[in-house]
């Protein structure tokens, strides 16, 4: 084997494209589209496609309650909602995160509160979300990037003994497992998003769309009142008292699902079960191989915890120390050159990177004009906003630039996967590059 980098002029050790095989059943997604425009089924919801794609959700959750809305942000909102966060409240969320997953807090009035994460994981840390409570604390915003579980029973017990309400998010993580419970049927309240289209999307994807599974009958009546106006059948569903004064336009927000959305959602979840295991082997092979070398170490997983979803592709820890300080753009370029997708990110947003050097968290903003909000605003109890700046998060801001992320694999070409491999330990091994 010539062992030249392919960057320095060697050949490349990957020569089988990489190009993904696993295809979308676009025959079937076609059909069902079809059929909805045939029958005129483009509006509504609690009926027809959204109820049985939520049926079918719900099942494949093991939950009691699921509701479809049109984003995962909005089914995020809908969630704090429904656990009620409200002005002066704080909700606690990673800043390796992402801003959907907390703006419906923000716009509810409660201010985000970052904490760090857990280096070997990149997932939020429990022991910093403790350290971050206060009198004010509402909420966990749990977010399962990447499709890689938290420490769900260090949260859980967090938020029993302080009486916080949990918030999960999995939009990148459809499938994924807590001690043999899929992520759905754990915390108070979990949300999906349907943005994107398979396999590049998220996990079970409709182009855009939300959901949100609940086992507590109280948050999933509190979701309907706040943005399921219409739904037929809305006004029956409620037992609550204090609920059953509406008729069916509840509080007045529709939030509501596109059908032909949930039509191409329906058609990708059947395939689900199939890409997480595909993906979970794939996964486990490379990180085992990876395990042997110096320089990149695979994200642990917690021992409870059977990841799932995976959008945003496998995270691995580059540890430039064990390869020279080699800088992680110059090993990616050089994995590159051997014709090996790789990406140097922690989080997949477009922002800054991580959360608190937003210029919104790093300067404050008037959210609702005339010195109102909760980034500034002591008239609802809360104290003057200090605003973030760097150094703040120490795991998080030594982390960020070193994380690099592989394609999530379903069916890759025979042998692609050896060769990728093999492109990482032929540039492992040349750290004088
Ligand atoms: C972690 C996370 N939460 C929430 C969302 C919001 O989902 P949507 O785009 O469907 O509103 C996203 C979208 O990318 C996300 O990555």
């Amino acid at each position: 084997m010539n062992e030249k980098l392919a960057i320095l002029g060697g050949p490349k050790a990957v020569t089988i494209d990489s190009s993904e095989q696993w295809k979308r059943p676009i025959d079937e997604e076609k059909k069902i589209v079809c059929d909805l425009i045939e029958r005129g089924e483009l509006s509504g919801a609690g009926f027809g496609i959204s109820k049985e794609f939520e049926e079918e959700f719900r099942e494949y959750i093991g939950c009691e309650y699921c509701l479809t809305v049109d984003h995962g942000s909005t089914a995020l909102a809908s969630a704090y909602y429904a656990v009620g966060v409200g002005p002066g409240d704080e909700v606690i969320t990673p800043v390796a995160g992402y801003i959907g997953s907390y703006a419906g807090a923000l716009h509810m009035g409660a201010r985000p509160v970052f904490c760090d994460i857990d280096p070997k994981t990149l997932l939020m840390d429990p022991e910093d979300v403790e350290r971050k409570i206060t009198k004010r604390t509402r909420a966990i915003n749990i977010i399962h990037m990447g499709g890689q579980v938290c420490d769900m029973d260090a949260l859980l017990d967090i938020a029993h003994r302080y009486g916080l309400a949990v918030v999960e998010d999995a939009c990148h993580a459809a499938g994924a497992e807590w001690d043999g419970k899929k992520i759905g049927n754990v915390g108070d309240i979990t949300c999906f998003s349907l943005q994107g289209i398979n396999p590049s999307g998220k996990p079970v994807s409709g182009g855009e769309g939300g959901v949100t599974c609940t086992n507590n009958r109280e948050l999933y009546e509190r979701q309907l009142i706040y943005c399921h106006l219409h739904r037929v059948g809305v006004t029956e569903e409620l037992t609550n008292p204090a609920y059953r004064i509406f008729d069916s336009e509840v509080l007045g927000l529709k939030y509501r699902a596109h059908p032909l959305a949930l039509a191409l959602a329906k058609v990708s979840l059947k395939t689900l079960p199939y890409r997480n295991r595909r993906m979970r082997e794939n996964r486990e092979k490379i990180f085992k191989a990876l395990r042997g070398l110096p320089g990149v170490e695979p994200v642990r997983d917690y021992e409870k915890a059977k990841p799932g979803g995976f959008y945003g592709g496998f995270k691995v820890i580059y540890n430039p120390e064990e390869l020279g300080g080699l800088p992680i753009e110059k090993f990616v370029k050089a994995m590159r050159a051997e014709g090996a997708p790789i990406n140097a990110r922690l989080v997949s947003s477009s922002g800054p990177g991580l959360e608190h050097l937003r210029p919104l968290f790093t300067r404050g903003f008037d959210l609702w004009n005339h010195n109102r909000g909760p980034l500034g605003g002591e008239w609802c109890g809360l104290p003057p906003f200090k605003g973030y700046k760097k150094g703040d998060f120490p795991v998080a801001e030594r982390m960020v630039n070193r994380v690099i992320t592989l394609p999530a694999y379903i069916d890759p070409k025979e042998g692609f996967l050896d060769q990728y491999i093999e492109a990482f330990r032929k540039v492992t091994s040349h750290i004088e590059l």
